[in-house]
């Protein structure tokens, strides 16, 4: 069988990390493009140069052609600009919008069979930018954010518990914003819920619930963290690492059931939108959006990070960016 192609779009802090996290994983030849010139090839040469410590064989190569993404069977875009201290990430919307259609016509011209995720912020708004100006099924096209933002709330747990992460699952839905939602009620350590051990550690179901709530907001938060520590560039190790792990469902047809920013066609009521939802990923794309039970708090959530989304949309076509 050959190795699987993957493009990666934007070869910045996530792009490399992501070229690495792929030749560790064996996932596939990477290409990894960008408009600097001999950026991407400096980046890939590094991370082929670690092929004889780490024991991959998969190619890196890096380019400022197009023409060399093509016949690539994934891509992923990270171009674009990240945010710096105090900006959110729905600042980005017109700098990011420019360069998502352009990248959306190259690879709609060099890869049209390829599945696409995108990185790119603010993402949910950009992930339909890029399926109306590609003309995509909405199957092959689709964003990176839950996987990442569910690491972090995950993380949280486990450090307030003192549990192995490896134990907690725990999801986050909705927009890649503030109003992103952590599912509270289905967070659990091996089927325990988190809230009972919340409870059972205070003795106190109000200072329990203060707790998951400081937690959720942390995690809504947690892009901005980074950011604020940093002072120049957002986050690039785990959202590599969750985009990688989207692409490892993709690739080996795992049906990893993931938060995934994907196309909503009447799913919890929505249509025409893209947002993080439960979503199977298989060879083909997403070829399931899962409708999970929410409790009211939640769908209340949902619905209001569904606005959010839809506000970013009609700012983009009244800016005539979609
Ligand atoms: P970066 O600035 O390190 O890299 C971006 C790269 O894109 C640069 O190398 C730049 O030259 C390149 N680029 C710019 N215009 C381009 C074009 N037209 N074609 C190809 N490449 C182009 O940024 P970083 O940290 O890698 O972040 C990338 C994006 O990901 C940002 O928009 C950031 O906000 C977003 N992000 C999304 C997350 C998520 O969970 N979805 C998490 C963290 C960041
Ligand atoms: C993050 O969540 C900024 O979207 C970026 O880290």
């Amino acid at each position: 069988m050959s190795r699987p192609k993957i493009a990666i779009i934007g070869a910045g802090q996530i792009g490399t990390v992501i070229s690495h996290l792929i030749a560790l994983r064996h996932l596939g030849n990477v290409i990894l493009y960008d408009i600097v010139k001999d950026l991407p090839q400096g980046k890939a040469l590094d991370v082929q140069e670690a092929s004889r410590i780490d024991g991959f064989d998969v190619s890196i190569q890096g380019t400022n052609t197009y023409e060399d993404i093509q016949g690539a069977d994934l891509v992923i875009v990270t171009a674009g600009v990240p945010r710096k201290p105090g900006m959110s990430r729905d600042d980005l919307l017109t700098v990011n919008s420019k360069i998502i259609r352009s990248v959306a016509e190259n690879i709609r011209q060099y890869a049209p069979e390829a599945i696409v995720i995108l990185i790119s912020n603010p993402l949910d708004a950009m992930v339909m930018l890029f399926q109306k100006v590609s003309e995509f099924p909405v199957n092959r096209v689709m964003g990176q954010a839950g996987v990442l933002d569910s690491s972090r709330f995950c993380t949280f747990i486990a450090q307030e518990l003192s549990i192995s992460v490896k134990d907690v699952n725990a999801m986050v839905l909705g927009g890649h914003g503030d109003s992103m939602v952590p599912l509270v009620y289905s967070a659990n350590v091996h089927g325990v819920p988190v809230m009972d051990l919340l409870i059972q550690k205070y003795g106190d179901e109000n200072k329990a619930q203060h707790m998951m709530q400081t937690m959720v907001e942390r995690t809504r938060m947690a892009g901005g963290e980074i950011v604020g520590l940093l002072k120049s560039g957002s986050a690039f190790y785990s959202p590599a690492s969750a985009a990688v792990a989207m692409a490892e469902s993709i690739l080996r047809d795992e049906h990893r059931l993931l938060p995934v920013c994907a196309y909503l066609q009447g799913e919890y009521g929505l249509h025409d939108l893209y947002m993080g939802v439960p979503a199977v990923l298989a060879q083909s794309g997403v070829i399931k959006v899962v409708e999970i039970q929410l409790s009211p708090d939640e769908k209340n959530a949902f619905q209001s990070s569904a606005l959010q989304v839809k506000s970013l949309i009609t700012n983009m076509q009244k800016l005539n960016l979609l």
